[in-house]
């Protein structure tokens, strides 16, 4: 690992989490310079719903670079760009009803996150955006200042002035609306909240701490929004692409975003990202937004191949099959135990397990890695272990990954005890 440390930033951080050099991977496997094999629970923070090196997906694009075709062609049309805008048109949109136009910004999420917010700020012709309590975005200027956690923020000295962040779902406990609060207070012209430009919210915080949005709420939301002339944006960038058992993972709760900001899995791990927003909403000038990387055309042959598992309900039912699995087991988890006050949530086949004490996620995640699972923390404070399977890991691997999850904390539990016994 020496290289690594010597040239390479301090800013990196999973390969501290994660301290192997890593050859290969296959499906929901990773594997090192050793030959150990890891299961993988993190699957690229949900960029890799269709596993490692899918075969469907290599296959397309080796055929793709035999046949000479082009990779970088700013937003020229291309072969490969025609064949992605049909197969997004045809599969997703038209089945659901959504008339979106595609806007192709940089290749990361935060680059469509920031594109949405200048959208929405230029259309409506006002400044304020509203986030919510946890929430998270990215990291350059415009989607960190709209980033809840800290950590993140208080190092970049930025102005945060024209975002104002409201409470989550159940951010005041059970009993709370929270609805009611951000209608109270655009209904009040002394309350000193800015008629935003727009909403942005996702419908389950990832990496917030999996904390999941009813669908009441965002149904509510979805009409303050309206009643006050405020554009919805959905970030669906972890959460979308099937992770929450729909394509999109706000189709639950019936809501049609005004925008939507996808990346990650949707090029299949291929650096891709995209704006949809209403036909009405598209009032850039020609050129107006730009950049050199719009519009991967390995990505889209990626994609067109990641599209074809939502031809048919084949998918969704294995995603909501292991729901099931993956509910059961770390329910059971919870269960055996009991010391841990731990609590469960979980949508689709993405899952949040939250331990109160400070820190032991952290130990978790760490004796998973020693006993072969890659697995990753979320919340404030890394409260939560996040399990975040590929889409497409078969059920044995699922399985054995929660198993080694459940090992992992027998161990510390015991490990825990001894100390006590020992300390007494
Ligand atoms: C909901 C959400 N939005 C935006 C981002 C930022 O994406 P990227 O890291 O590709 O810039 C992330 C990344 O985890 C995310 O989960």
């Amino acid at each position: 690992m020496r290289i690594f440390e010597q040239i390479e930033s301090r800013v990196r951080g999973y390969v501290r989490s994660f301290p192997v050099i890593f050859e290969s991977s296959e499906g929901s496997l990773m594997i090192d310079e050793s030959g150990r094999q890891y299961i993988d629970f993190f699957a690229g923070a949900g960029t890799l719903n269709y596993g490692h090196n899918n075969e469907r997906i290599n296959n397309a694009l080796i055929e793709y670079i035999k046949n000479k075709g082009p990779f970088h062609t700013l937003d020229m049309a291309t072969t490969a760009k025609k064949k992605f805008l049909t197969k997004l048109n045809d599969t997703i949109l038209q089945p659901r009803n959504l008339d979106y136009k595609v806007q192709f910004t940089g290749p990361t999420g935060t680059n469509t996150v920031e594109t949405a917010i200048k959208l929405a700020r230029m259309i409506k012709g006002r400044s304020n955006i509203v986030s919510f309590t946890n929430g998270y975005h990215g990291l350059t200027m415009g989607s960190l200042s709209i980033t809840g956690n800290t950590f993140y923020r208080d190092e970049a000295y930025i102005s945060r002035s024209n975002v104002s962040f409201m409470p989550y779902d159940s951010y005041l406990g059970p009993d709370v609306s929270t609805m009611d609060y951000f209608r109270k207070l655009l209904a009040d012209n002394s309350s000193g909240l800015d008629l935003p430009a727009a909403v942005i919210v996702e419908t389950i915080q990832a990496e917030g701490g999996v904390n999941i949005a009813s669908s009441e709420w965002l149904r509510e939301l979805a009409v303050v929004c309206y009643e006050f002339d405020i554009l919805l944006i959905v970030d669906d960038i972890q959460v979308g692409n099937g992770r929450a058992g729909d394509f999109f993972s706000f189709e639950e709760s019936g809501i049609k975003p005004d925008m939507v900001t996808l990346s990650k899995a949707i090029g299949g791990g291929l650096p891709m990202a995209l704006l949809l927003f209403r036909q009405d909403l598209d009032q850039w000038k020609p050129g107006e937004h730009t950049g050199t990387f719009r519009g991967n055309n390995l990505a889209f042959v990626a994609a067109c191949e990641c599209l074809q598992y939502w031809d048919n309900m084949d998918l969704g039912n294995a995603i909501k099959h292991k729901f099931k699995i993956m509910k059961k087991g770390i329910e059971a988890i919870v269960k055996k135990f009991p010391e841990l006050n731990a609590a469960v949530r979980g949508r689709g086949m993405i899952f949040g397990l939250e331990i109160p004490e400070r820190g032991f996620c952290s130990q978790i995640s760490e004796r998973c890695f020693e006993n072969g699972l890659i697995i990753e923390l979320a919340g404030a404070d890394d409260q939560v272990l996040k399990f975040l399977p590929p889409l497409v890991i078969d059920e044995e691997t699922l399985l054995k990954g929660i198993a080694i999850v459940e090992q992992s904390i027998g161990e510390l539990v015991e490990e825990k005890k001894g100390k006590l016994t020992g300390e007494m």
